[in-house]
């Protein structure tokens, strides 16, 4: 038989992968199983999974009620769509769920798609035909963060702030803009928190009124930026970016899709600081990663607003093939069904307490330059001394990530940020391992 790693040369093309760089010393990490947090190679290798899969899997691998739910839902009904009048019984249960889930935030439909960039999108459209349908034709801006990260489709890659990303696809869609990350540890701006009186929020208000607040629809960001760094906003952000939006009539987007159902501690990323968004977006943790699934909350208003009364002729002209796809329906009621029974939102708060302390052990080391987290989401900086970054080219976090993957550790390398997201059901232990590792081999670095 060939080697399957084979077929990943000839056959492959793999998603933000240079895979020219792929020779027989680095070879593709081809997982043929897993079992909770821990995942298993070709060769029968095992690893701890300390990324969750991709920032997704909340509940951990081979959970056999996941595998009956879907397969018994495809027995009964494999697929039937949501448009036009027609539903599935599966779809309409989960609506109603996550609408009770997030009462807090006051949502009150869910709209469904296959995935984070999808629900990205959805919210973008809804925010745009809310304003068009309330008569204010030209509130059609976006506002977003660099650094951030929405998708890859072109509207969530136009609100996406990473310029490697983007630069090689524009034009982008019109009328995105982009303000300052909260980032202390790396301040834009300079400044020191709180000192700094926010000024990355503040900056906010400067753009609408720069752009006219009768042009800006929405505000779109990441309660905890993930794929940007992790970059954890201090305290008082979001309650100011909240203000600034409800001022100037900015509906306020809460990107979820990786802090949603509980990885930073809370059912929400939004939820720590009391804000309540008027657009949710949720995919990945929906369903750990069992099946693709993406999700889009909005209030009632905004639902209101975009189809009319009956009679109007209204609808949202949007929606994908597998919009409310039963099986993936199946599936999230039963991830979330778990989260609540095994209390995994506790234990990640308590078990990222915990990552987070220890991964705080490192911050002796004279390459780490930083160390934060929130739940269990977290970054290690690798620096040079004085916080001074390694000169990329030399690519450190992606040559700290290799060596843990040959130690049976498997994290993400962020450029110089190592970053850390394992399974909700991850072990003390596991952690351990995990931190232990990367100290060791951080050290051989100096
Ligand atoms: C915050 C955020 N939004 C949107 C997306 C896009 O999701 P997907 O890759 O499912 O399209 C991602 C993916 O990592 C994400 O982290």
């Amino acid at each position: 038989m060939t080697d399957p790693r084979k077929k990943y040369q000839e056959y492959l093309w793999a998603p933000f992968t240079q895979m020219g760089d792929l020779d027989e010393e680095v070879e593709p990490l081809v997982i043929v199983s897993g079992e909770g947090s821990r995942v298993t190679n070709i060769d029968g290798k095992e690893f701890i999974d300390g990324h969750g899969a991709l920032w997704l899997n909340n509940v951990g691998f081979g959970r056999q009620e996941m595998v009956d739910a879907a397969s018994e839902q495809m027995q009964q009904l494999s697929y039937f769509p949501s448009f036009a009048g027609m539903a599935n019984n599966v779809a309409l249960e989960l609506a109603e769920r996550l609408v009770d889930i997030a009462d807090r935030e006051n949502m009150s439909r869910a709209f469904f798609s296959s995935g984070g960039s999808e629900a990205v999108e959805t919210a973008l459209k809804v925010s745009r035909q809310y304003w068009r349908l309330k008569g204010r034709d030209r509130k059609y801006k976006v506002i977003a963060r660099r650094q951030a990260y929405h998708g890859v489709t072109m509207g969530a890659l136009s609100a996406t702030g990473m310029a490697m990303n983007r630069q090689l696809f524009e034009p982008l869609v019109p009328g995105f803009r982009h303000i300052e990350p909260p980032h202390c540890y790396r301040c834009p701006y300079d400044v020191e928190y709180p000192d700094c009186g926010l000024v990355c929020a503040k900056e906010l208000e400067r753009t609408i009124k720069f752009e006219g607040p009768d042009t800006v629809a929405a505000f779109i960001g990441e309660p905890v930026m993930g794929a940007g760094g992790v970059i954890v906003p201090p305290d008082g952000y979001w309650q100011e970016i909240e203000r600034i939006c409800r001022k100037y009539d900015v509906l306020l987007i809460s990107d979820e899709v990786i802090t949603g159902f509980g990885r930073t501690g809370d059912v929400f990323g939004c939820r720590h600081w009391g804000v309540r968004p008027d657009i949710m977006v949720f995919a990945k943790a929906l369903t750990s990663g069992y099946l693709p699934l993406g999700a889009t909350l909005t209030t009632e208003d905004i639902f209101e607003v975009c189809l009319g009364q009956h009679g109007q002729g209204r609808e949202f002209r949007h929606g994908t093939t597998y919009s409310g796809h039963p099986a993936a329906c199946a599936t999230a009621l039963v991830n979330l069904d778990i989260t609540e029974k095994e209390g995994l939102v506790d234990k990640a708060r308590d078990n990222g307490a915990y990552m987070l302390k220890r991964l705080r052990e490192l911050e002796s080391l004279p390459a780490v330059g930083n160390v934060n987290g929130l739940g269990l989401m977290a970054r290690v900086e690798l620096t040079q001394k004085d916080d001074v970054p390694f000169p990329p080219e030399q690519l450190t976090g992606l040559k700290i990530s290799r060596q843990l993957m040959r130690r049976g550790v498997i994290l993400r390398a962020l450029g110089d940020v190592i970053s850390l997201s394992p399974p909700l059901v991850i072990t003390q232990d596991e952690i351990d391992t995990m931190v232990d590792g990367l100290g060791e081999e951080i050290e051989k670095l100096t």
